[in-house]
C-alpha cells in the first residue's frame, strides 16, 4: 500500500486537538484549577424543549414496529427538506426539495465537497480561516491560494478581477473573525464568480447569529448566486447540535461547472458514500422551524450573544481592539502589547486558566490576534472578563 503522504504536508494534529492537548496538561499540572474554556466554538445551553419532545417523540416511533424506520432515503427526509424549503422561502429564496441535502453536519459536507472537483483548480481561501477549509484541500493534494483578511479590509476580502480562482470559500458571519459580509460585499463576490466561472462555497453555520436585518443570511439573497454558490449551514451553532449532528448543503440545480450538473453529482456522491442522517436527529431538526421551537432557538442564540455583549464591553473598556460579537459569536480581538497568539494563548491558560484559540493557528494573518468565544454561560464570561482584566 502507498500511503497518501499529503498527509505530511499537513500541520502534526489538527487546531482544537492541539489547544486540547495543552488544557488537558495545564488541568494536570493544577488540578484545583477552574479553567473556563471559550476555544473551540461549541455550546453550553442544554437542547431546548420544542427539541426534546421531537426527539422522544421520535425515539417511541423508533421502538414500535408499525412506526420504526430503518435506512431513510441518503439526501434526507422530506418533511425536513420541506421545513428547510419554507425557511428560506420567508426570506423570498425559492428552494427545490431537491436542492436539499441533509447531512451529519457543516464540516463532513466542506470536506466531502470536494469530491466532485479535479484536482486542477486554483482555490481561494481567505486568511485568516477556519482551517478545515485548507486541511482539507491539502489532503486531497491541491494547491490553495490565500486573500489577506485583514485589519485594513475589515477582515472580508474582496474579489481582485486580476485573480483567476475556481473555487472561492467564503464565511459569513465569518469564522473566526465574527466579521459579516454586507449584501454589497457579497454581491462583489457573486459577480465575480459568475463572470469567471468560478464556484463559491458558502458556510452560513452562523446566519442565525444575525441581528441586523440589512445583512445577508444566505448568499441566496443575492440575485446570481444559484448559478455559481454551494451553502453550507448546520443546527450547531442554531440549535446547539454539536453532539446531536445535523446539518444541511443546498447544491441548487442551476449550478454547472464545466459541463457538470454538480446537484446530479452531489446526488451520486451521497447515494454511494452516506447513509444519512439518524431519523431521531432530523425530527430534532424539523421541530427547529415550528414556531415554538423557532423561539426557542432564538431565545439561546440571545443568550449567547448577551454573552458576546458583556466580553465586547469589557473589551471596550480595556481598549482592545476587536471584531465580531454583534452579529455573531466570535469576537476577534488584538494581542495586547504586541504578544504574539500562542504567546498570549499561554498567558491567559497559565495566568487566568483561560482558554481562547490562538488567531496564528488560523493563518499568518491571524498572528498577533485571538478568537473568543460567546458559547459559554453568563457567570463564566462574566468571570473570564473579570480574570483578563485582572492580568491584563
Ligand atoms: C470552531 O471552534 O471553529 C468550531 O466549533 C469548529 C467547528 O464548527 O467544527
Amino acid at each position: 500500500m502507498k500511503a497518501n503522504h499529503n498527509y505530511d504536508k499537513l500541520e502534526g494534529s489538527y487546531l482544537f486537538s492541539k489547544i486540547a492537548q495543552k488544557v488537558r496538561d495545564h488541568q494536570n499540572l493544577h488540578p484545583e484549577a477552574k479553567i473556563i474554556r471559550m476555544g473551540i466554538g461549541d455550546v453550553t445551553m442544554p437542547l431546548c424543549d420544542a427539541v426534546i419532545s421531537a426527539m422522544h417523540n421520535a425515539v417511541s416511533e423508533m421502538g414500535d414496529i408499525r412506526t420504526f424506520r430503518g435506512y431513510g432515503p441518503e439526501q434526507g427526509y422530506s418533511f425536513l427538506q420541506m421545513a428547510i424549503h419554507d425557511y428560506y422561502a420567508q426570506r423570498k429564496i425559492d428552494l427545490d426539495e431537491k436542492e436539499i441535502f441533509i447531512s451529519d453536519g457543516a464540516k463532513s459536507d466542506l470536506g466531502n465537497i470536494l469530491d466532485l472537483m479535479d484536482l486542477d483548480n486554483r482555490v481561494l481561501v481567505p486568511d485568516p480561516v477556519y482551517p478545515v477549509y485548507v486541511d482539507t484541500n491539502v489532503m486531497a493534494g491541491r494547491a490553495i491560494e490565500f486573500m489577506n483578511a485583514t485589519e485594513e479590509n475589515g477582515f472580508l476580502p474582496q474579489p481582485d478581477p486580476s485573480v483567476q480562482a475556481d473555487v472561492i470559500y467564503l464565511c459569513s458571519p465569518n469564522n473566526p473573525t465574527g466579521a459579516v459580509f454586507t449584501r454589497d460585499q457579497l454581491k462583489q463576490w457573486v459577480d465575480y464568480a459568475r463572470e469567471k466561472g468560478a464556484l463559491i462555497l458558502f458556510d452560513a453555520a452562523y446566519e442565525a447569529f444575525i441581528r441586523d436585518p440589512q445583512l445577508p443570511r444566505s448568499i441566496y439573497e443575492i440575485p446570481g448566486a444559484k448559478e455559481c454558490a454551494i451553502e453550507f449551514c448546520s443546527f450547531s451553532k442554531t440549535a446547539g447540535f454539536t453532539g446531536v449532528r445535523c446539518g444541511y448543503t443546498i447544491v441548487p440545480r442551476t449550478l454547472n461547472a464545466d459541463g457538470a450538473d454538480l446537484n446530479r453529482m452531489w446526488t451520486r456522491r451521497q447515494t454511494t458514500k452516506f447513509n444519512g442522517v439518524s431519523y431521531i436527529s432530523q425530527r430534532a431538526a424539523e421541530a427547529v422551524f415550528q414556531p415554538e421551537g423557532m423561539r426557542q432557538v432564538k431565545a439561546n442564540i440571545d443568550y449567547y450573544l448577551g454573552n458576546a455583549a458583556v466580553m465586547m464591553e469589557a473589551l471596550d473598556t480595556l481598549k482592545i481592539p476587536y471584531v465580531g460579537g454583534a452579529n455573531s459569536p466570535y469576537l476577534w480581538l488584538k494581542c495586547p502589547n504586541q504578544m504574539d497568539s500562542w504567546s498570549f494563548f499561554d498567558l491567559l491558560l497559565k495566568e487566568a486558566n483561560l482558554v481562547v484559540t490562538p488567531g496564528a493557528g488560523f493563518g499568518k494573518n491571524g498572528e498577533g490576534f485571538c478568537r473568543l468565544t460567546a458559547f459559554n454561560t453568563r457567570e463564566n464570561t462574566i468571570e473570564a472578563m473579570e480574570r483578563i482584566k485582572r492580568i491584563l
